[in-house]
């Protein structure tokens, strides 16, 4: 007896001690990460991302996924949240999407789009979407595209591959999918069941590689109501891949980041899978509150070759800044999910007024409306190198007029010469005008002497901005030359 009591008091104590910090331990874990902390997270982020969203559509002018698309999901949701907004540009980026797909158009009906695949449309309907934007002709139009590419019967491939956000077959797979759920019409309800159908096998059939490949399959499987045990098999696996850190990794042999971590939790929370109070959801938002940069950003680097001309858009981290505001996009979206909406209707529903407008402003002919800047780009860069290197053969002042082609008038570059548009707006890749001063598939022009590397830099963004042109008087036989 004596000799069993120390030992109770000893067995007693250490009963006492854990008993006491035990739940310290998880009452820790399991509290939320406070509401002030989230919203000053999201307050750092947000003018960043205005900022750069506006920046990059006034300097190249075209919709992009990572400073269109992926900022504007955020200002949505945190417009609905209470915080301000910039609306002229937020709306602004809903009619660059809008008047994508209308340019897209006639290159749908050729089977392809602008970002070459589904890619592109898919995200601009997605951000579309949220806004509140109803379905209408030109969206269908993107549906009727996604239907009409029989490349596989079961899934969509991206154009390239460029890391996590375009290059897995599961993303853009995902993207189409959504996209026919929210734009068929009554004429492709049964088209869409079909290919839905196969893609519902695809989606568990195929072997993802990364988290970009799960996170998509899942929002797949959702969207499509795949049977709650495939669900779950696929949950945990992307559950088990979380790490210590809280965060989530791109690759299983990389650390965690937030690009990854946060496309996880929108996509745990857009799916509800994981709901936010979940343990796991709060370790997440805690790697993320911790890898916030001070200036409000978060950095991933890139993993990509360059594709387009690089140009700083005002984001931090300079060559990593177009996968940064992505990720710096996904971190904030999941932050949000952890505050209560103020205001349960969309954007445009709670604005009806800004749609006439996003229409009218979207119309490609409403382009002509370019900003001063805009043409003084083109008065001081673009006309001298028309002027003095191809008047001399396509214009009405040369003395024989070459392939048909005159370059003298906006008019004239987009009708074009002997083999069509000489001109693509936003779309120096398909321009014939670029192709012929790169000497990429026919001639070099001018024939003598190939361009300057900056003037031909200079002819490719002001084809991104739209090609805006400042020459009202047309040019006569006799006209001084300049
Ligand atoms: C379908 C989505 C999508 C669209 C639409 C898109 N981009 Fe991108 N862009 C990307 C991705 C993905 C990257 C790679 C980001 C990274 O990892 O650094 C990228 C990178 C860039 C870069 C950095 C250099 C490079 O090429 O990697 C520039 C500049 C750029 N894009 C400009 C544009 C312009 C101009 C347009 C409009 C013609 C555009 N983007 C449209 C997805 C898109
Ligand atoms: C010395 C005369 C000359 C000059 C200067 C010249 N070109 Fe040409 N260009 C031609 C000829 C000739 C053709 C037809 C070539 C052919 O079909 O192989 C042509 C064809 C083209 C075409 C293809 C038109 C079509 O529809 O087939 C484009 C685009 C073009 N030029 C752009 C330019 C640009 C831009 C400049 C100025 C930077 C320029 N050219 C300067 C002679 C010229």
């Amino acid at each position: 007896m004596s000799l069993r009591l120390p030992c109770l008091w000893v067995i007693g104590a250490i009963l006492l001690v854990l008993a006491w910090l035990v739940p310290v331990a998880s009452a820790e874990l399991a509290a939320p990460v406070p509401v002030p902390e989230l919203r000053a997270a999201v307050m750092k982020a947000l003018p960043l991302l205005e900022r750069s969203s506006a920046f990059a559509l006034q300097e190249r002018a075209c919709f992009t996924c990572h400073h269109g698309a992926h900022p504007s999901l955020v200002i949505h949701d945190a417009w609905a949240r209470g915080f301000g907004i910039n609306t002229t540009n937020f709306e602004d980026q809903l009619t660059r999407a809008y008047r994508g797909l209308i340019e897209d158009g006639p290159r749908f009906k050729d089977g392809w789009s602008i970002a070459g695949t589904a890619d592109g449309p898919g995200t601009a309907l997605w951000m579309l979407d949220v806004a509140g934007w109803q379905p209408d002709a030109i969206t269908a139009s993107a549906a009727e595209y996604f239907l009409n590419d029989h490349k596989f019967p079961d899934h969509w491939v991206p154009p390239m591959r460029r890391p996590p956000t375009v290059g897995s077959e599961f993303t853009t797979t995902y993207l189409v999918l959504r996209g026919l759920r929210s734009h068929r019409t009554p004429e492709l309800v049964t088209r869409v069941r079909a290919r839905s159908a196969a893609a519902a096998k695809w989606l568990v059939a195929a072997p993802a590689r990364d988290t970009e490949d799960s996170v998509h399959r899942l929002r797949g499987l959702q969207l499509l109501e795949a049977d709650e045990a495939t669900f779950q098999t696929e949950l945990k696996e992307l559950l088990a891949v979380q790490h210590q850190d809280g965060g989530w990794p791109q690759k299983l042999d990389t650390e965690s980041d937030p690009y990854a971590t946060g496309t996880v939790l929108a996509a745990l929370h857009d799916t509800d899978a994981v709901p936010v109070k979940d343990a796991v959801f709060q370790r997440g938002l805690r790697y993320l509150l911790q890898a916030q940069a001070a200036d409000g950003s978060w950095h991933v680097r890139k993993r990509t070759h360059d594709v387009q001309p690089f140009f700083d858009s005002s984001f931090p981290h300079g060559v990593d800044q177009f996968i940064s505001i992505s990720a710096t996009s996904w971190a904030s979206y999941a932050l949000l999910r952890a505050l209560p909406p103020k205001e349960k209707k969309s954007y445009l529903a709670a604005h009806p007024q800004a749609v006439p407008r996003i229409l009218a402003d979207a119309r490609p002919d409403a382009g002509q409306h370019f900003t001063g800047e805009q043409l003084a780009f083109f008065r001081e860069k673009i006309e001298p190198v028309l002027t003095t290197q191809c008047y001399e053969c396509h214009s009405v002042q040369a003395k024989k007029l070459k392939a048909h082609l005159y370059l003298d008038t906006r008019a004239g570059l987009l009708a074009g010469g002997d083999s069509g548009p000489a001109l693509r707006p936003h779309d120096p890749d398909h321009s014939l005008l670029m192709r012929a001063v790169l000497n990429d598939h026919q001639d070099l022009m001018p024939p003598k002497k190939k361009l300057s590397d900056a003037a031909i830099a200079d002819l490719r963004k002001w084809i991104e901005m739209g090609a805006p042109d400042s020459r009202t008087e047309p040019l006569t036989k006799n006209s001084p030359a300049k």
